[in-house]
């Protein structure tokens, strides 16, 4: 079982990343700032810098409840999951609608009109390619922190009337230090001032080097607003995703992380889950961070009741007892006491936490404050 990465045990000791680097290989264990340390090696590192690591009741359970790897032959294609980074107005909503409104499931009437934090997409060809719709930042930054890794590829959207800008240059350094591929969309091509070329030249410069001029990034000129080559990048898209051979095992209890979720009038807690791996199944026990219950209803994106949902579907449950946040992961029991048990020791662990001295580091801790 691993735990915290390189870099935020580093930030907790207030120490920095390469002196924890160094000290792993000084224990001779090769790490890199984003790997997760197993148990063992986080010990013997804290131990380094004077530090004592607890490990709560509540990571022990957890490790111990999860899951086997699956075998190879379990394993199924699953449809890549998407987010769209880039600067403030360079189009990244107007790509994100462009999608939503011409990609609905054929022969179902009406597209998806509300605000979703994730949708599933099915093209004419009949792949399909699921799109988080949260602030693409976020999804990295406060996903991430919490050890969730949602995002296959990323695409990253430049307005080709300005420049790559420093946002631009956040979101890239976002997907590359997740160690996800990116995609740029060079946008706005429609307009008079545009110059995809000096996007091209600005990235290169950054040692960001697109296809075209013989680098390994594919990129692709669009216009969101009118949706002019929206398909080609699309395209461009699945063929990422089959270079990265997604697969995952459907016939199993779910797990995957929470994407957002909250208070509605009337309907109780509600909470937009992207399943990950196996099948999340109406009547199923749930545990999602501090909160659990059991699953009373599912709706896709179009509001409409679903029965199941498997890998890289993102779906709105009803039933659990509060809201868990973004990033948070979830998972099926099929003991329910067990479920509750963790869940009331993760509430209690947060109770201690403001209370307890300092020098100690609890992994529990560890997720509050990054
Ligand atoms: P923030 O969410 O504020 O960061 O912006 P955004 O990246 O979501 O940009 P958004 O899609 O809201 O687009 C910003 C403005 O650019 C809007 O007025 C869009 O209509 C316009 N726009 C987006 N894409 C295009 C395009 O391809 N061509 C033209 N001409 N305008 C575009
Ligand atoms: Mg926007």
């Amino acid at each position: 079982t691993e735990f915290i990465t390189v870099s935020e045990l580093a930030s907790l000791m207030n120490v920095s990343a390469t002196e924890v680097i160094s000290a792993c290989f000084s224990l001779g264990v090769m790490v890199t700032m984003n790997q997760r340390l197993e148990a063992d090696t986080l010990t013997l590192v804290a131990d380094e810098f004077g530090y004592k690591i607890e490990f709560s009741d509540a990571d022990i359970e957890e490790a111990a409840a999860e899951e086997e790897p699956d075998s190879e032959e379990d394993l199924l294609p699953r449809a890549p999951i998407v987010t769209v980074m880039g600067h403030v107005d360079h189009g990244k909503t107007s790509l994100l609608d462009y999608v939503r409104k011409t990609n609905v499931i054929a022969g179902e009437s009406g597209g998806i009109t509300q605000h979703i934090g994730a949708y599933n997409v099915k093209l004419e060809n009949g792949q399909r390619i699921t799109f988080l719709d949260t602030p693409g930042h976020e999804a990295f930054t406060a996903m991430r922190a919490r050890g969730a890794q949602v995002t296959d590829i990323a695409i990253i959207v430049v307005a080709a009337d300005d420049d790559v800008m420093p946002q631009t240059k956040e979101a890239i350094a976002h997907a590359q230090a997740a160690g996800v591929p990116m995609i740029i969309a060079i946008n706005k091509v429609d307009k008079a001032n545009a110059n995809p070329d000096k996007i091209r030249e600005q990235l290169s410069a950054m040692n960001v080097l697109v296809e075209e001029w013989g680098g390994n990034v594919q990129a692709q000129e669009i216009s969101a607003k009118f949706g002019n080559n929206v398909e080609l990048l699309l395209e461009k898209v699945l063929l990422q995703a089959e270079l990265l051979e997604l697969k995952s095992n459907p016939n199993k209890q779910a797990s995957g992380v929470v994407i957002e979720a909250a208070l509605d009038k009337g309907r109780g807690y509600v909470a937009t889950m992207l399943v990950q791996n196996g099948t999340l199944t109406v009547g199923d026990y749930v545990l999602a961070g501090k909160n659990h219950g059991k699953v009373k209803a599912m709706l896709d994106e179009r509001g409409k009741p679903m029965e199941k949902a498997g890998p890289s579907i993102p779906v709105t449950i009803l039933g659990l007892d509060g809201a868990p946040t973004a990033g948070d992961k979830f998972r099926v029991f099929a003991d329910e006491k067990e479920a509750k048990t963790i869940a009331n020791k993760r509430e209690q662990l947060q109770r201690e936490q403001s209370i307890r001295t300092k020098k100690h580091l609890t992994l529990d801790e560890i997720g509050r404050r990054i």
